[in-house]
């Protein structure tokens, strides 16, 4: 008898749980037909919220425009720097350089492949002189692991400038007691599919404790609206979260908790049959990471090769970054840390993702472990 296929991120799975529930919620508002900001999208708000520990929550039609939005929101433009690290995807530095300032790219830790407050430090002298004012920096929960707030706090609070948190991969995770909604002056995440929170489609959200930001995006994600539709206040964008998309989330929320708990379980459990083989990621005190997605290091050995030996024996993986941002054509002109990126550039080269999603057995595990095994030796 064949094995059964292992899914990267099975959805499918999560979807036999839920499907009854999320049919029902998804018919309910094709029967009151509020479409655009129905009362879902008001409902969800608030539960998210609540979860994240943010005074608002305000949502949008993805990560990607939560980060426009929360730049838009502080005012950035041309002549102003946002540090951005360079080991994350381009949704990161996207919005600073589509609003005419500058990303500068900061090199990563080895350990957690997220910004390093000793390289951000330098970046932010080298960006003054030459010229260009510190106005953000956007430090990347990388995999689901929260960045080192504090240390990155202190260097943005020397520079005046606002941490704007990339929470696309982190939501549910936790840094030193807080939620990540609570992290930055602003908190961005996203509801692609394959997130930990993902929706049905695109979908993100802004999460903050500063009420006069929060109206600030709630009026540009709808063309910079004041008191009324066509009351036009400032220039804004269209980026609502659709309603259905938003009954979708409530019925995942509803379970979410158990997802992150099932998810830092199996990564536990990752990092013991795992022991020996590649180097596994770890959390340090204080720190949960959501699980986005579970990436190890294969610093022996060819990683490409080491991905398609786990292919042919049926293990899906991805890489995710093989170029780190700074490298990629449309950003490799923008300025750098100036000790460059050195670690950003070596993890491009080393880093494997194995399946991870919160309805993995310990069966199917033991296999990909196996297969990882073979693989290297
Ligand atoms: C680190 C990071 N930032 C931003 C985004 C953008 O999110 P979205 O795809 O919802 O626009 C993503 C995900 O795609 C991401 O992984």
């Amino acid at each position: 008898m064949s094995e059964k296929p292992i899914a990267f991120v099975d959805l499918a799975a999560q979807r036999r749980r839920l499907e009854g529930r999320i049919e029902a919620a998804v018919k309910r508002v094709i029967g009151h037909g509020r479409f655009i900001m129905g009362p879902e999208v008001a409902e969800f708000e608030r539960r998210l919220g609540a979860y994240s520990g943010a005074a608002q929550a305000v949502t949008c039609a993805s990560g990607t425009d939560a980060l426009t939005l929360a730049l838009m929101a502080l005012g950035c433009g041309a002549g102003e720097a946002v540090f951005v690290p360079g080991f994350t995807f381009a949704a990161s530095a996207e919005a600073a350089a589509l609003l005419g300032a500058t990303p500068v790219f900061v090199d990563v830790e080895a350990e957690s492949f997220n910004m390093d407050p000793a390289s951000l430090a330098p970046a932010v002298e080298e960006a003054k002189r030459t010229g260009l004012r510190p106005k953000a920096v956007i430090p990347v929960d990388l995999f689901g692991r929260p960045a080192d707030y504090d240390a990155i706090a202190a260097v943005a609070e020397d520079a005046a400038m606002s941490v704007v948190a990339d929470a696309a991969q982190s939501f549910g995770a936790r840094y030193r007691g807080r939620a990540v909604g609570t992290l930055g002056r602003l908190a961005a995440t996203s509801f692609f599919p394959s997130k930990p929170l993902g929706c049905y489609g695109d979908g993100g959200a802004l999460l903050t404790d500063d009420a006069d930001l929060a109206s600030i995006v709630r009026s540009l994600r709808v063309h910079g609206m004041g008191e009324h539709k066509y009351d036009t206040r400032r220039i804004g964008v269209n980026s609502r979260l659709d309603t259905l998309q938003a009954a979708v989330l409530l019925e995942k929320l509803a379970v979410f908790d158990e997802e992150i708990k099932a998810r830092q379980t199996i990564a536990a459990r990752y990092g013991e049959v795992l022991k020996g083989v590649v180097r596994t990621p770890s959390v340090v005190n204080e720190v949960t990471s959501a699980w986005a997605c579970y990436t190890v290091l294969v610093e022996n050995g060819d990683r490409d090769q080491v991905a398609a030996r786990l292919k042919e024996a049926g293990v899906p993986t991805a890489v995710y970054y093989p170029k780190s941002l700074h490298r990629q054509p449309a950003y490799a002109d923008f300025p750098a840390a100036p000790e460059g990126l050195p670690v950003a550039d070596r993890l491009a080269g080393q880093v494997l993702s194995l399946p991870m999603h919160p309805y993995l057995d310990a069966e199917t595990q033991d296999r990909i472990a196996q297969a990882l095994r073979q693989a290297i030796s």
